[in-house]
């Protein structure tokens, strides 16, 4: 056992912060950004989640058939596509649609829109069916820690209409368990709060994953020996996850 001392502001980093309506970015995003695509150098994601994708594309030959379509976003840029949505199509499609400035969770790097590549792609809602190489990349997807972030059933929960193209890191095990468990991210945190989750991985180890209020401005955080990982929520704690054997 060891134990870290966290800061207060760790709440707002790392691949399991919920940013969603009621909880805008704590701050600035600290991610390194990274290219997802060779083709398209402008669209950025936080560099580990730019790495699995590739991967992840590459696995399943998608590489030229699903494109990037929007990554990582500053906060002029959510400003400027939900102006721009709002003057074109309206506040219901807009809100829908398009997460208020400062509360998409494309700002922390950790998101990306993905089409079918042909001749025009919508920016907004770009197309990414259920059949074909789209459906080959949404099923591996979830072992390299991507899930499908705003699911049709989930509307009520997530606020945000269904987006089949938009994807999130949250690293695995935790895309895992939350498809497993037919959990959006709010639920899953949610959970967290309430109970420790395990989960037996391919390689036969186990994760143990629990939650650790924030206690103030430090919180002191015991960990179990081997290898942790710890990411804010972008709520009220800490979220740790454990890897062990058996
Ligand atoms: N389309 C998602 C909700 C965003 O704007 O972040
Ligand atoms: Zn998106």
């Amino acid at each position: 056992m060891r134990t870290l001392t966290l800061h207060r502001s760790q709440i707002g980093r790392g691949p399991l912060v919920l940013v969603n309506r009621e909880n805008a970015l704590k701050d600035a995003p600290s991610a390194v950004l990274a290219p997802v695509d060779e083709r398209r150098p402008d669209i950025l994601m936080e560099r580990q989640a730019a790495r699995l994708l590739s991967a992840c594309i590459a696995e399943i030959r998608g590489a030229g058939e699903i494109v990037p379509v929007s990554g990582w976003r500053s906060q002029a840029e959510q400003q400027r596509i939900w102006d721009d949505t709002l003057q074109e199509s309206g506040v219901a499609f807009t809100r829908q649609y398009v997460a208020l400035p400062g509360c998409s969770e494309h700002q922390t790097g950790l998101a990306i829109d993905l089409g079918k590549a042909r001749a025009e792609i919508d920016f907004i809602r770009p197309d990414f069916p259920y059949s074909g190489v789209c459906q080959r990349f949404r099923r591996a997807a979830l072992r390299y820690g991507f899930i499908e972030r705003y699911p049709q059933d989930k509307e009520p929960v997530t606020g945000i209409s269904h987006e089949p193209w938009h994807f999130r890191y949250v690293g695995a095990p935790h895309a895992h368990i939350m498809h497993e468990r037919g959990l959006c991210l709010e639920e899953y945190t949610a959970l967290l709060r309430r109970e420790e989750v395990r989960c037996r991985l391919e390689n036969g180890r186990t994760a143990r994953v629990f939650y650790v209020p924030c206690a103030g401005e430090h919180t002191e955080c015991t960990l179990p020996d081997g290898c942790c990982q710890i990411s804010g929520n972008n709520v009220d704690g800490f979220v740790v996850t454990a890897w062990g054997e058996g």
